[in-house]
């Protein structure tokens, strides 16, 4: 493992095999989390950058919220921060419990402490090929990245693992290979959209169906609400909801760190707008190449 701090460019650096926006953190920050202390009431949500974080916080805040006994923070940044960041940074060690906080990093960057296997994580995953269309068009967004040149030249950064929070395809695995470990609750994009009918064959649920994905969570968490309750919690986190909902949305934000929105388009499949047949090969000859071993099984293929 290279632990070395590198400068990659004026947006982004590397250090413990890594890829940072710079100016987001400092390795500094970085080794502290090997220090900070997890409780067993920790929930912790991980993902890969564009893969529904902010739609899985307003889940998660959301199911605290109703079940009672959530600290109010003004914004969800505050309410749900990422362990990884110093902008905006409280003392997380003097917050009441229950904590939530959110992550891009990878295993051996968080806190051991997690290893104990009571604090809970979500980790939440997206089809590649979706997820590389909503970072180019982040990437554009954001104050804190590099706009890309063309898209040809960002599905090359993304591919070869150039980009912020580096390799989609190594989290993946390290994520899953490391699963016995954690006390992890596995979670797709896709899972929050697409139903199997009773032949069999997927579809995209008319109503953005989240019903099964927000009660799988609440059991997770140990959370008993009342249908009406889940029910609330998933006309909450509809992308239409949420497109209006300031708070959860992050327009909050000042235009300098995001120029457009975070919820741009919300769909699945829409890749196929973007990706040439050659990409989309290349995609599936990676995943095959670095999770093919795993005989992992994802909602989308
Ligand atoms: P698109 O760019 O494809 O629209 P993250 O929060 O990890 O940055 O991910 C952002 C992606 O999640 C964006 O994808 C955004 O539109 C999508 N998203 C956010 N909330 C959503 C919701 N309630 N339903 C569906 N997609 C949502």
């Amino acid at each position: 493992m290279d632990l070395s701090y590198i400068k990659i460019t004026d947006c982004l650096c590397r250090y413990k095999n890594y890829n940072f926006g710079i100016g987001l953190t400092t390795p500094e920050h970085i080794d502290s989390l090997q220090s900070f202390e997890i409780r067993d009431s920790d929930v912790l949500l991980v993902t890969y950058p564009k893969s529904g974080t902010i739609w899985t916080q307003q889940i998660i805040i959301s199911i605290c919220e109703s079940a009672g006994g959530l600290h109010e923070y003004p914004n969800y940044l505050e309410q749900m921060p990422w362990l990884e960041y110093t902008e905006g940074r409280g003392d997380y060690a003097l917050r009441p419990s229950p904590r939530l906080f959110s992550s891009h990093l990878t295993p051996a960057l968080l806190p051991p402490g997690l290893k104990a296997k009571k604090a809970k994580i979500i980790y939440v995953t997206r089809n590649p090929k979706d997820n590389i269309v909503s970072y180019f068009h982040f990437s554009g967004n954001s104050g804190d990245l590099e706009t890309p040149k063309s898209f040809e030249d960002f599905f090359e950064q993304y591919v070869t693992g150039n980009v912020g929070a580096s390799s989609w395809f190594d989290h993946i695995r390290d994520w899953h290979s490391k699963r016995d470990q954690y006390n992890i609750l596995f979670l797709s994009y896709e899972d929050m959209i697409l139903r199997l009918n009773s032949l069999g064959v997927l579809y995209v649920s008319p109503f953005q169906d989240l019903k099964e994905a927000v009660t799988k969570i609440c059991h997770f968490l140990g959370k008993n609400l009342s249908d009406a309750a889940v029910e609330q919690v998933v006309e909450k986190s509809t992308f239409k909801t949420m497109k209006k909902d300031v708070k959860a949305n992050y327009e909050f934000l000042p235009e300098e760190k995001v120029k457009k929105d975070f919820m741009r388009k919300g769909k699945i499949g829409d890749w196929k707008n973007t990706l040439t047949e050659a990409q989309s090969q290349r995609v599936d000859q990676l995943l095959h190449e670095t999770l093919g071993e795993m005989s992992l099984k994802f909602i989308w293929e």
